[in-house]
């Protein structure tokens, strides 16, 4: 076995991507804020959780397909946003757009993307989520809303939590900055990757080019810095999901969710959704993991939302166990990075392929057959589980 195959885990993944995205960029997805401690306990205390075996029971005829916001997914998991996919690797989104639509899983494109909104409808022929960054240029924020309801975006993500940057170390040391900043040492990192570079030359984008152009005053990269330098709105309160709800008129999904009564403001604020997440650890260090807030969320306001949750997801076990305790589905995050770096297109799909063959292979070892039947009866309570009450 060699290449892409070869890879059986996420891990394996993320190791080939190390050796071929520039250190900068591949830093820029592989860390979190400050101590990493809530980064490391996302992906570490999905192991609390222990799976309750059955077995003689018929696991013919197994199925993994669901819905997500009103969208049938092939199983349980969607892209999740995530900024700059298109440094990883040249046309990043693009790739893993259409990587996510062959494998019938919904797509998620960040605001601070480097293809466009347009780029990647005209690329895929399924509608996508498009992820909102609340901006304080309110003209350029309706303008952005009304760009992804005419690429026909069949949800907007709301990402309540990073309106301030949680300091990630990796980004300050590599000088990755909006945009990056090149210089010597940043220069022989590109250089010692020329399958990377040589790649970019041929990229369609190599800028935000969802704001570039877009934005007022905002035409080059040194204009560019300083808008988003300014632009994170630290004045957004809830009632913004309103007004985001008025003017896309289609489902709103709520992120950054980790907190009860932040749930039930998102939800009495019009939520079509939430995200129980951090962030992937990238903003408040010390804050819990999204799989130990989850069953309280889930107590919280499952009865009157839709529950995903994002954060650690590297196995179709983790996301089976994020499903026993309540989430509806779940998003990937670095997984998608990493299979970018590792293989463009076909490296997001070998990530879709090691999830759904782990997840698939244990729902039959826990005598269930279809993945809407995931419950709180399929683990063992412990004190992770336990405390929240299931
Ligand atoms: C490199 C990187 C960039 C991200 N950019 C965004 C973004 O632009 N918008 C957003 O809402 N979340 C962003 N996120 C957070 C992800 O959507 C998601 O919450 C997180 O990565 C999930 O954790 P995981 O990486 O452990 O799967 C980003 C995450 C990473 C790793």
């Amino acid at each position: 076995m060699s290449g892409l195959s070869a890879a059986l885990t996420i891990n394996d993944l993320r190791q080939r991507a190390r050796g071929r995205v520039p250190r900068m960029f591949f830093q820029y997805s592989d860390s979190g804020s400050w101590t990493e401690s809530t980064f490391r306990a996302n992906e570490s205390e999905f192991d609390e959780i222990r799976f309750r075996q059955r077995v003689a029971v018929d696991m013919r005829d197994r199925s993994l397909a669901t819905t997500l916001v009103g969208q049938p997914a092939a199983m349980p998991l969607a892209v999740g946003p995530a900024a700059i996919c298109g440094l990883q690797v040249a046309d990043g989104e693009i790739k893993a757009a259409r990587a996510a639509e062959k494998f019938g899983i919904p797509f998620s494109l960040s605001t601070m993307s480097i293809g466009s909104i347009e780029d990647v409808a005209e690329a895929t022929s399924k509608p996508f989520w498009f992820q909102l960054y609340m901006m304080r240029d309110k003209p350029f924020m309706e303008r952005l809303i009304d760009r992804a309801k005419a690429a026909r975006c069949s949800a907007l993500i709301m990402t309540m939590d990073l309106q301030i940057l949680g300091d990630r170390h990796a980004d300050v040391r590599n000088g990755l900055s909006a945009p990056p900043k090149f210089n010597l040492n940043s220069i022989s990192q590109i250089v010692t990757r020329p399958g990377w570079a040589f790649g970019m030359l041929g990229a369609k984008r190599r800028t935000f080019s969802n704001v570039v152009g877009h934005a007022q005053n905002v035409e080059d990269l040194g204009s560019l810095a300083s808008w988003i330098a300014g632009q994170f709105d630290q004045s957004l309160t809830w009632k913004e999901v309103g007004w985001v709800k008025d003017r896309f008129g289609g489902p709103v999904i709520v992120k950054g969710i980790l907190d009860t009564q932040d749930a039930q403001l998102a939800v009495s604020h019009g939520a079509d959704a939430i995200v129980v997440s951090n962030h992937g650890g990238r903003q408040l260090d010390g804050a819990p993991s999204s799989i130990r807030v989850l069953p309280e969320i889930v107590d919280a306001v499952g009865h009157k939302t839709e529950i995903l949750m994002d954060g650690g997801i590297r196995s179709g076990q983790h996301m089976l166990k994020a499903l026993a305790l309540g989430a509806k589905g779940v998003l990937l995050g670095r997984p998608v990075l990493y299979g970018l770096g590792a293989g463009g297109e076909a490296g997001v799909t070998r990530a879709f392929e090691i999830i759904r063959k782990e997840a698939d292979v244990t729902m039959a070892l826990l005598g269930e057959r279809d993945v809407r039947n995931i419950g709180p009866h399929n683990i063992y309570s412990n004190d992770l589980v336990r405390q929240q009450g299931h």
